[in-house]
């Protein structure tokens, strides 16, 4: 076994290729995995399917890495490019591919990211914060909370952690570092638990929000996922299909709408016949957002909050 194999299990696997089968198997077909992560997805992709070339994105360099090392028996079927998935167009262009026949999203960071005590994703272990999901960028959960005003970490608690404390947390945030540097997650999650009322800690994990909030933030998780969708779709053939995987509200959110808006007819209302040209672009595949098999969940918690969506494209606008 490699040590891929050994830290994570593929979210929805069986599902993933089912949907992605009917674009992907031909020979010449390209599937783009966009959140390669250790390559558990892209390796069955590429097993299952011999006449298949796959285009592998992640923004981690350790990822990249791990799942080249593990994908090196595909040879040249196989294109590894370190960037953040909005450059999802430059990095096609510059491996020379025009359209593609499948994509995968796995968002969210990797149990490699979240094993790694170091990198400070966890509010269970003790680590510096840090956060960053490419450790080549320069905006640290540190640098977050030492340099935003109150009302910008209000703001980023509140919007990405969906926190009903925001304002308090914020406050107080800001009342310590006027004293003491906060360079430590066991730190933060001191701050936050002796902010919380008591009824409220025994609701699970205060701190969980906030170090959503803040990995969201670092990382500029939605905004980048809100320029990477579009384009994404952009690139994929008549009859190509994505698929996603989303594991918190706010990016699933986000995927629903954009798969939403595209798979219905945009003709004003009244019009008597609808014209080609309103005709939507992408055919959902799923019936709102698929959940993990109940054995699946039962077998790996990181498939508890999975919401899968998926379409086709089943016309290119003029
Ligand atoms: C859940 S993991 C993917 C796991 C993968 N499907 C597997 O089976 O091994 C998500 C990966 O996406 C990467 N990622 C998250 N946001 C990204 C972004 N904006 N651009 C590129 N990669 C990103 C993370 O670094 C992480 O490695």
């Amino acid at each position: 076994m490699t040590e891929a194999n050994e830290i994570h299990t593929p979210v929805m696997l069986e599902r993933t290729i089912e949907l992605l089968a009917p674009a992907i198997d031909e020979p010449g077909a390209v599937v783009v995995d966009a959140t390669l992560g250790m390559g558990g997805h892209s390796e069955a992709l590429l097993e299952r399917f011999p006449g298949l070339t796959l285009v592998g994105l992640d923004r981690d360099p350790e990822a990249l890495a791990i799942a080249g090392k593990r994908l090196e028996r595909f040879g040249d079927r196989v294109h590894l490019v370190h960037t953040v998935y909005d450059e999802f167009e430059e990095a096609l262009d510059g491996l020379g591919i025009a359209e593609v026949q499948g994509i995968l999203f796995d968002l969210g960071v990797s149990s490699l990211q979240l094993d790694r005590v170091e990198r400070g994703f966890s509010y269970s272990k003790d680590a510096p914060l840090d956060m960053r999901m490419d450790s080549t960028s320069d905006l640290t959960a540190e640098r977050v909370l030492a340099e935003y005003s109150e009302a910008e970490l209000r703001r980023i608690f509140r919007d990405y952690g969906e926190e009903r404390l925001a304002p308090r947390y914020a406050q107080r945030i800001v009342a310590e570092r006027a004293h003491t540097p906060l360079t430590s997650s066991a730190q933060l999650v001191r701050i936050i638990t002796e902010a919380t009322p008591v009824a409220i800690q025994r609701k699970g994990h205060p701190a969980k929000r906030v170090f959503q909030a803040l990995r969201i933030e670092v990382n500029q998780e939605l905004a980048v996922l809100e320029r990477a969708i579009p384009a994404a779709v952009d690139s994929l053939a008549v009859g190509g299909r994505i698929v996603v995987l989303a594991y918190q509200s706010l990016e699933d959110r986000l995927v629903k709408r954009y798969l939403a808006s595209h798979s219905t007819s945009s003709a004003p209302a009244g019009l008597p016949v609808e014209l080609p040209e309103h005709a939507p672009e992408l055919r959902l595949l799923v019936r709102g957002a698929e959940l993990a098999p109940e054995q699946e969940r039962d077998l790996n918690p990181r498939a508890i909050p999975v919401r899968l969506r998926a379409a086709e494209r089943i016309r290119r606008a003029a």
